[in-house]
């Protein structure tokens, strides 16, 4: 049977579906992802920039690369592979979204489980004194300083070198483990511990669905349903298959 064919069988035949984004999905957004050619890494060395002791000796040197991101951010919108996960939802499927992207775009698209894996872009953190606020309150040419200490604040999303949330580690693994099938889409699988999620679905027979431009680690190790292409287009066609159309 096609692959697409397959992979719709299982969608139609599950209730519970999570689902591992990566920035391939937001790609088609206007996002560029990080290590595809020409991606955010190709410029700036994360190990150089997004790292959280990068930012405590040198958060200035670090906002030249977030402000960068900021502006890419602006005004983006969820495109089809992710209006397509909020069809799935709106089909009567529990779906749970573990996102790695920053971009909030499976919030725009309207899906209601949605865990960002990786943190929010749009909250603000003080490490010095914990103080908080939103990048809404400052323009995009600016480093927002914290109010309080007048430290730089760092978005909060998570550095290389910095813990997951506690919370959602937790509830992104019982949804990896406790699922009908498992969708990955548009992620390298290079960073952990989200590149484990995938794996725990897998220990527990769970079957794996893989939406990539390219193959990945996972590809062949996890023996997933790999639908190579774009992640609007695959999910396009699958949607379709799942409803018939
Ligand atoms: N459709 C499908 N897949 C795509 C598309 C597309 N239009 N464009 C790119 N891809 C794929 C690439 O082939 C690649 O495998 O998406 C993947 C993007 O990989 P990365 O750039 O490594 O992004 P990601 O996997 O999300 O990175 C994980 O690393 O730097 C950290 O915190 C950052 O959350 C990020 C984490």
């Amino acid at each position: 049977m096609e692959k697409i064919k397959k992979a719709a069988e299982l969608i139609k035949n599950s209730k519970n579906i999570t689902v591992l984004t990566g920035a391939g999905i937001s790609v088609e957004s206007g996002i560029p992802d990080f290590r595809s050619a020409g991606g955010l890494w190709s410029k700036y060395d994360p190990f150089e920039y997004a790292h959280i002791d990068s930012f405590r000796k040198d958060p200035y040197k670090v906002w030249k690369m977030l402000k960068e991101m900021h502006q890419i951010l602006q005004g983006k919108k969820p495109n089809r592979a992710h209006i397509a996960l909020k069809e799935l939802e709106d089909l009567g499927k529990n779906v749970v979204i573990i996102t790695q992207n920053i971009d909030k775009l499976h919030t725009l698209a309207g899906n209601s489980i949605v865990y960002e894996y990786h943190g929010v872009w749009d909250k603000l953190i003080c490490i010095k004194c914990g103080n908080e606020d939103s990048i809404e309150n400052y323009r995009l040419d600016e480093i927002p300083h914290c109010e309080k200490c007048n430290f730089p604040y760092k978005p909060d999303v998570v550095f290389f070198g910095e813990p997951i949330d506690h919370e959602i580690m937790q509830k992104s693994n019982e949804a990896a483990e406790n699922c009908d099938v498992f969708m990955v889409i548009g992620t390298s699988a290079q960073v952990y511990p989200a590149a484990f999620l995938p794996n725990l679905a897998y220990r527990k027979g769970i079957p794996i669905i893989e939406v990539n431009l390219e193959s990945t680690p996972l590809t062949s190790s996890l023996n997933t349903i790999f639908l190579q292409g774009k992640a609007t287009e695959i999910m396009d066609k699958l949607i379709k298959e799942v409803t018939n159309e």
